[in-house]
């Protein structure tokens, strides 16, 4: 039996083998109130003095108990809470087991380090917020198992064990025994595995499946995380879009009970950076960049000058609000740790200009500047791939996003690869089509990719792509990357060969699930989401992994520690 059950109870009604937490006691004097936790609900108990409840029980101890139902006279019933018109006499008691003194209270709103509660976990994910955060990433998936199951979509698992599929972070290696020297790699997602269902006949697939990646964790990233996984055969971005849009649309309305509106708007990466400085914009923020180097064309202020004669830009945000200078010192110096040479501001009191700039303006530059209307402009100025996270930042942080609980872009035609520190990198994975083979082939660095991402609320939601299903393709691909012959044979050959066998077209994406559910449970951190994550330094406080292993454990592995400081 469990508390919920009782709610239908009437006055009189026997309670059999009630069993849960004691979560709070108070004692009153002829009378001992117990507050008795299960998975489902709370209920008071009420306990006369001969047990002696107050010195025999105490907060997380395990008890079943016998007794009879009751409501409550009108003057003591608390419609606040479910079940605060009830409660329960006591007449047996048994302790069926007892807790140490708590390393924190139980409490909601619990406010304690967060190694502390990983570190005990099991007793964290007793507290209400947590228990609501668990189940709705469990009827998440329930959801998810049935717009599947409705779709007709085949749920296949992949291995975990496998040799590597690069999705742009580093991989967790596991030693083989068998093989001497020899290591496995962690998915960091099932990319290629799903890929060879459609080479192998099989015409779609999902899975929900864990990922790992061995990069450094942040609030919407954990070294092991979980995606919902899909590939389609003889498929298209627009028919994998459309089906993303019907199962998330089904989630929202069967797991979350909210009705959303499908289909979701798209725009090109190009137009999110010129818009809004990313490619994960807060579509809820309605104000986007504006270009102001016109202003700035024949201008006598040196550093715009010389930004605008290398073909650099000069964007600008415009708030009603004037800002103070404590305000505009702030993001000064949170756009210069992400490495801005700074903010450039003008405030517009009374329709007149005050800045550090407002001096060396020329009459034009002023009155146009004016234009904007009382309240503040900022601006930066420099190469728009260089600025805009700095303006994005801006961006987020001066405007409120509207009250839309939830708001869904696509955003599409992603440049096929990024510079990273020099060295190129497909801005999805290498198994990505270009979006036009001859462009691709000519100048590279300027190609597009078939590439989308779903963004919701300013989170990276989703991603996914058009696979290349041509062998010669993928190779030529893997080259541009910069792979030598000898290191795509080694690497790739494998999967080379695979595609070589009448592959069909086909298409797919990922979604997060740990970022879907902090999104809609609105949580600062996927690790609210997640039962048993990790710290931000990958740590488990909680069962101290990783840990060191034994030398004869190593030997067994053919492993040697090799201490870099020594
Ligand atoms: P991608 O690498 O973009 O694509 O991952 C898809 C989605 O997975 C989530 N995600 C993460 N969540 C938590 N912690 C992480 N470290 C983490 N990394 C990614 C994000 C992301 O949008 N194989 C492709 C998909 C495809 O092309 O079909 C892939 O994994 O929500």
């Amino acid at each position: 039996m469990n508390i919920n059950e009782i709610a239908n109870f009437k006055d009189g009604d026997q309670v059999k083998n009630l069993t849960g937490w004691v979560s709070s006691i108070r004692d009153h004097g002829g009378l001992t109130f117990v507050d008795l936790r299960d998975f489902s609900a709370s209920i008071q108990l009420v306990f006369d003095k001969r047990g002696d409840v107050n010195t025999k029980l105490k907060n997380e101890y395990y008890i079943a108990i016998d007794g009879v139902f009751k409501k409550r006279d009108d003057e003591l019933v608390n419609n606040k809470v479910f079940l605060g018109d009830s409660e329960i006499e006591v007449l047996q008691l048994d302790v069926i087991n007892e807790s140490k003194t708590l390393p924190f209270q139980i409490d909601d709103d619990l406010e304690t380090d967060e190694n502390i509660r990983l570190k005990y976990r099991y007793l964290d994910l007793r507290r209400e917020p947590m228990k609501i955060n668990i189940m709705t990433r469990s009827k998440t998936f329930k959801s998810i198992r049935t717009i599947m199951n409705e779709l007709n979509i085949n749920e296949i698992d992949t291995p975990t064990l496998i040799k590597s599929t690069p999705e742009g972070a580093k991989d967790f290696l596991v030693p083989s025994r068998k093989s001497p020297g020899n290591f496995y790699a962690l998915p960091q997602s099932p990319q290629m595995y799903k890929q060879l269902f459609m080479m192998a006949g099989f015409p779609n697939y999902y899975q929900i499946a864990k990922c790992y990646r061995d990069e450094d964790s942040r609030k919407d990233r954990q070294p092991e995380f979980t995606q919902l996984d899909l590939e389609f055969s003889d498929s298209d971005p627009s028919l994998v879009k459309s089906n993303i849009e019907k199962i998330i649309k089904f989630v929202f309305s069967d797991a979350y009970d909210c009705k959303i509106s499908t289909p979701f708007n798209s725009i090109t990466y190009d137009e999110a950076i010129n818009l809004y400085g990313t490619d994960k914009p807060d579509m809820r923020i309605k104000q986007t960049l504006r270009d102001i180097s016109e202003v700035f064309r024949s201008t006598e202020v040196n550093f715009l000058k010389d930004i605008l004669d290398n073909d650099g830009l000069v964007k600008a945000l415009h708030t009603d609000e004037i800002l103070s200078r404590k305000q505009i010192d702030t993001l000064d110096n949170e756009i210069k740790e992400l490495g801005s040479n700074g903010l450039g501001w003008f405030k517009i009191e009374k329709n007149t200009l005050s800045g550090p700039l407002t001096k060396i303006l020329n009459d034009e530059e002023a009155e146009n500047i004016l234009k904007f209307g009382t309240g503040t402009v900022l601006f930066q100025a420099g190469e728009l791939n260089s600025i805009a996270k700095y303006l994005d930042h801006i961006r987020r942080s001066i405007f409120e996003p509207s009250s839309e609980a939830y708001s869904f872009v696509w955003i599409e035609d992603f440049p096929y690869f990024e510079q990273e520190d020099g060295n190129l990198q497909p801005s999805h994975h290498p198994f990505t089509s270009p979006k036009d083979d001859q462009i691709f082939k000519d100048d590279p660095i300027n190609a597009k990719a078939l590439h989308y991402d779903l963004v919701l609320n300013g989170v990276e939601l989703g991603s996914g792509s058009q696979r290349i299903n041509n062998p010669s393709m993928q190779k030529l691909v893997l080259e541009k990357w910069g792979l030598s012959d000898i290191e795509i044979e080694s690497r790739f050959g494998w999967f080379i060969e695979a595609l070589s066998y009448g592959t069909p077209v086909h298409a797919g994406f990922a979604v997060g699930i740990d970022r879907l559910v902090a999104e809609v449970l609105n949580q600062p951190s996927i690790r609210d989401v997640i039962p048993f994550p990790k710290t931000q330094s990958g740590l488990d406080p909680l069962t101290n992994a990783p840990a060191s292993i034994e030398q004869q454990l190593l030997e067994e592995y053919n492993l040697k520690y090799i201490n870099k400081d020594e």
